[in-house]
């Protein structure tokens, strides 16, 4: 091993989530309060040397066949004409839903890897930095693993591939040497996707443009949730597609807190703030609409996050959320529940060595 260096960031719930008109690109302009929450994800990226030709010094040592197989292998693909993103090797951990965790794991396997945000990430870091090890990566003189640890639901409007990509920027950052600031970052992560850069700040952030322009953080004090997950996920282009077929877009934006709202939030006040425009949208299924009435029923306040389906529900302290986890739990509607707490961390670097 040459270095490594591991990272995390936060997934998110959307406060306010206000929707424009698309443009030209296809994308909205939104007015967005995000939420971090203390779900993060893990990345750890390992730089090694590769394996190469018949006499090289690996393959002269191999021992046994299993150890003769690896170093061939290696040695394939360090002389295959792949670009070498595409021979990075992502594995993955599920830490979400011990009932459905490892079947995940078994699907995230099959994966291209160049498609995977955090692939896509630490391919911007070496491209964008001129350091020594951006330029080994690049030229396939050293190689590259990345070990994801995934604790926020997937195609759940949590931001946990934008997550990926935030904690992989500062791992890739850390490990290339590439000594990125935080405006690079920010830059890098919004071409990865909207919600990077409220993975990489963290905190509460309001966000204007696609979701990608932080225009202020809030320190709120801690508050919890509970977070209510679906059988089935919800693709967010299908759910904006759907809102632009009703032609719900806003023609206005908001562009700042009332000074009532952020009074609210800055006492820990959430669900004051609730307001969602794609949740008319996402709660046409009828699994959200049957949860969102059990919860209304029980006069609790809820939101979909993002463009679902997670629903996210506010509790008063930790022991009430466990509670009202374990009793959402039950529902047929529901497939599990998670406890935790808001907001979070910016993205960090946790280690190197
Ligand atoms: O940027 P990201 O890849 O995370 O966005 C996922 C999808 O959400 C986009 O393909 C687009 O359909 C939709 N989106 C949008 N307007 C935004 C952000 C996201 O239409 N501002």
């Amino acid at each position: 091993m040459i270095a490594a260096a591991s990272a995390s960031a936060p997934g998110k719930v959307n406060l306010v989530l206000q929707v424009g008109q698309p443009d030209h690109s296809g994308y909205h302009q939104l007015f967005s309060v995000f939420d971090s929450v203390a779900r993060r994800e893990a990345v750890t990226i390992t730089l090694s040397a590769p394996a190469r030709s018949g006499n090289d010094h690996a393959t002269a040592q191999a021992q046994t066949a299993a150890a003769l197989a690896q170093a061939a292998q290696a040695q394939a693909q360090a002389v295959s004409g792949r670009p070498w993103w595409e021979e990075v090797e992502v594995t993955t951990t599920v830490q979400i839903d011990p009932a459905t965790d490892k079947e995940t794991e078994q699907e995230l396997a099959h994966l291209d890897p160049a498609q995977h945000l955090a692939v896509r990430a630490l391919k911007e870091v070496a491209q964008n930095s001129g350091s020594e090890r951006s330029q080994q990566l690049q030229a396939k003189q050293i190689h590259a693993r990345l070990e994801v640890v995934k604790t926020i639901p997937m195609a759940g409007g949590m931001a946990g591939g934008s997550a990926d990509a935030a904690a992989a920027l500062v791992a890739a950052n850390a490990v290339l040497q590439a000594e990125l600031d935080d405006e690079e970052l920010h830059r890098l992560g919004r071409r990865l996707g909207a919600d990077v850069p409220a993975c990489l700040a963290g905190e509460v952030t309001v966000a204007t443009g696609y979701g990608d322009q932080i225009q202020r953080s809030y320190r709120v004090p801690t508050h919890h949730w509970v977070f209510v997950l679906a059988h089935q996920g919800l693709s967010t282009p299908e759910v904006f597609r759907h809102f632009d077929s009703l032609e719900l877009g806003r023609n206005e934006l908001d562009t700042e807190l009332s000074p009532s709202l952020e009074q609210a939030l800055l006492g820990g006040q959430v669900a004051q703030l609730f307001q969602n425009d794609l949740q008319p949208v996402a709660a046409k299924r009828d699994d959200l609409k049957q949860t969102l009435q059990e919860l209304s029923a029980r006069a609790l306040p809820a939101i979909i996050s993002g463009s679902g389906p997670t629903i996210a529900v506010p509790a008063a302290d930790a022991e009430a959320a466990h509670a009202l986890a374990q009793e959402i739990r039950t529902w047929p509607t529901v497939a599990a529940t998670l406890v935790t707490t808001s907001p979070s961390a910016p993205a960090r670097l946790e280690w190197e060595k």
